[in-house]
């Protein structure tokens, strides 16, 4: 979980490690005294109240970061104050309360020049504290203990209590009407990514778990960072279905240089063969002839393993090594231009195929060699490139997030209470349904269940959610 989504609750203690990572900011209260915020949310919360005085809201701060032992005081004067019942049932036990992260923040209005007393007057002046709550999630906060949702987070409805949890998640908790407890373990789908040159695509999984603050967040299917264009990226639960969709075919058009090879054979190595290029065979002949199967020599410069070791390491360390050979299929391939010692192709490979490879080798076959110069993703599976967005626009909160039924073909069955129980069992079923590869279970919430295949005349768990 990534900093602003940290749950701070009565099962998650504050880790004692959590106060170093954050950088605590000086503001004041409501009666002028210092108060410390965690500081992207105090700028958040700046701009919040500013915001909040055009529509005639006067926000000001009573209460944000708590450590262990103003916590331990607060709780003894509520207890004295309201008795042990009440204090128990709304004052966290030090260590957990979110109050110790800084990214939480309780407000108090001004209504009419004066302020609240206490939580009674508060709930006095609910109108005036539920007016706020629409524009909260543009500058990144949540009401972090909503009317209704008392069993999930633990405490009774505070409508005074703001958390910190950044602009993109607070959107999504808005629209859902998830509690931070449900986004963390509910959040999940596919984004279409469009990977801009010079990145890896670790660094774009890395992007997007920061956007959304989850942790578990994948990729299908490795673009260089030579290469642009479709990068699916699974996030939660459906990271469990990234196998199938690494598997799909993908189309790209790419750059070709004739004439030289290279180590990594592609633009950014180093030129380890050469020769001039004196063409006597059609280039567009050469590439149609591509269009088959047959077994590609996999790259020096892959994560391919061979003895255990990937294959670039033996590169690095120099090391001799037989390369393997893949049986690869080039459903289709096509010239698009060409320009004396360079030209441009479009093909659609299947899964393993490396477009490098297929280059040198188009390259051997015109009996020189090449290099590929630009490469594009411009599909995978159904997915394509138009369909995505770049980093910068999901940040603006420009994309779209596609279910797990959405990016699969399978058939999708809605199921009763009963079995519902069996499948998230894992429990075989009777195939009543004529599955012919895989299906799609869900509930009646329309939430995902799992994902069976068909074994025989039986349906068998493939992935459980
Ligand atoms: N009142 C909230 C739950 C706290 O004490 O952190
Ligand atoms: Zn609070």
């Amino acid at each position: 979980m990534k900093k602003y989504l940290t749950i701070v609750n009565k099962e998650n203690k504050i880790k004692p490690s959590f106060i170093q990572k954050i950088q605590l900011v000086k503001r004041k209260n409501y009666l002028k005294e210092e108060v410390l915020i965690e500081e992207q949310t105090a700028l958040a919360f700046d701009k919040l109240k500013e915001f909040l005085k055009t529509k005639n809201i006067f926000m000001e701060i009573d209460d944000s970061y708590r450590s262990i032992e103003h916590q331990k005081e607060l709780k003894e004067q509520f207890k004295e104050k309201y008795g042990e019942e009440y204090a128990n049932n709304m004052v966290a036990e030090p260590g957990t309360s979110e109050h110790h992260t800084g990214l939480a923040i309780d407000i108090i209005l001004q209504l009419d020049g004066k302020y609240d007393e206490d939580n009674d007057e508060i709930f006095e002046h609910l109108d005036s504290y539920k007016a706020f709550v629409q524009y909260l999630s543009e500058y990144g906060f949540i009401l972090r203990y909503p009317e209704g949702k008392e069993a999930i987070t633990g405490y009774p409805y505070e409508p005074w209590h703001l958390r910190y949890v950044g602009k993109i998640p607070a959107k999504i908790m808005e629209e859902k009407n998830w509690t931070l407890e449900e986004y963390i373990t509910k959040f999940s789908g596919i984004l279409y990514v469009n990977k801009g040159k010079g990145v890896t695509s670790f660094d774009v999984v890395n992007e997007i778990s920061e956007i959304f603050g989850i942790k578990k967040v994948g990729h299908t299917g490795t673009l260089d960072p030579l290469a642009e264009g479709v990068l699916v990226v699974t996030i939660g639960n459906a990271t469990k279905i990234a196998e199938l969709l690494t598997a799909e075919d993908k189309e790209y058009t790419a750059g070709v240089l004739l004439g030289v090879e290279t180590d990594t054979l592609d633009i950014t190595g180093t030129v380890i063969k050469s020769k001039p290029v004196d063409l006597s065979k059609d280039i567009e002949e050469v590439v149609n002839s591509f269009q088959k199967t047959y077994l590609q020599e996999v790259p020096i410069y892959s994560a391919v393993k061979v003895k255990g070791k990937k294959l670039y390491e033996y590169a690095r360390q120099k090391k001799e090594i037989e390369l393997p050979k893949k049986k690869v299929t080039i459903k289709k391939i096509k010239l698009l231009s060409s320009d004396n010692d360079t030209f441009l192709i479009k093909a659609l490979v299947s899964k393993g195929c490396y477009i490098r490879s297929l280059i040198r080798d188009i390259g051997l076959s015109l009996d020189t060699y090449a290099t590929m110069t630009t490469l594009v993703r411009t599909k995978q599976g159904k997915i394509s490139i138009k369909d995505t967005s770049t980093i910068d626009e999901i940040k603006q909160g420009k994309y779209k997030l596609h279910t797990i039924d959405e990016v699969l073909d399978f058939p999708v069955i809605e199921v009763d209470e009963v079995l519902e129980k069996k499948i998230k069992n894992g429990q075989k079923l009777i195939n009543n349904y004529q599955i012919k590869e895989k299906v799609i279970f869900k509930n009646k919430k329309k939430e995902i269940l799992g994902i069976y295949k068909t074994e025989q005349d039986k349906l068998r768990v493939w992935k459980n959610f």
